[in-house]
């Protein structure tokens, strides 16, 4: 705030209408606040959208109400940048391999980066355990759900 300071009229001048100015600047004040607080909300509730309409909120849906969870869904939101759209590989590699191995195999290596042969993954494979899927670990039932999933890829 710049300006003159309203509490030092100069002697014998008429006063500077310290009211209009007040209010004015309280006008001002509350204005900045309405919008502040409108775009703190309109920002909210746009989260709150994405969450539960964007890429993912399936499976946030799915998990909290105990049904099966979509592992073709599961895979596009988490898995498909890297592994590719049909698991044929892209950045990582494709998971016929993988999808192969026991379900305590699958889930090791999805949760803890870490092959049925004892090798630990590279840094750029998230281990989920850490990494979480829609922000939570992964559950076993989230992760029965993508191994069955790839099982179904050509
Ligand atoms: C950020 C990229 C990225 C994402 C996202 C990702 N992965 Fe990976 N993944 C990789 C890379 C890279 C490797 C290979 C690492 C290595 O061999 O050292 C890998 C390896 C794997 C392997 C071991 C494959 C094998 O034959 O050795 C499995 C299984 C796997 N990922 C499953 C998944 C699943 C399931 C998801 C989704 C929940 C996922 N990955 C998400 C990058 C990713």
């Amino acid at each position: 705030m710049s300006g003159p300071h309203p509490g030092s009229p100069q002697p014998g001048s008429p006063r500077p209408g310290p009211e209009d100015r007040w209010f004015t600047r309280r006008q001002v004040t509350a204005l900045v606040s309405v919008l502040a607080l409108a775009a703190a909300l309109g920002t909210a509730a746009y989260q709150a959208g994405e969450r539960l309409a964007g890429t993912g909120g399936g499976a946030v849906v799915t998990a909290a109400t105990g049904t099966v969870p979509d592992g073709g869904a599961l895979y596009a939101a988490s898995c498909a940048g890297c592994h590719g759209a049909d698991a044929g590989g892209a950045l990582g590699p494709a998971l016929r391999a993988s999808a192969a191995w026991s379900g305590a195999d699958f889930t090791r290596a999805v949760l803890e980066g870490r092959t049925p042969d004892g090798r630990t993954l590279g840094a750029v494979m998230p281990r989920f355990a850490a990494a979480g899927l829609d922000g939570a670990p992964p559950t076993q039932a989230q992760l029965d759900a993508l191994h069955a999933y790839l099982k179904t890829l050509p």
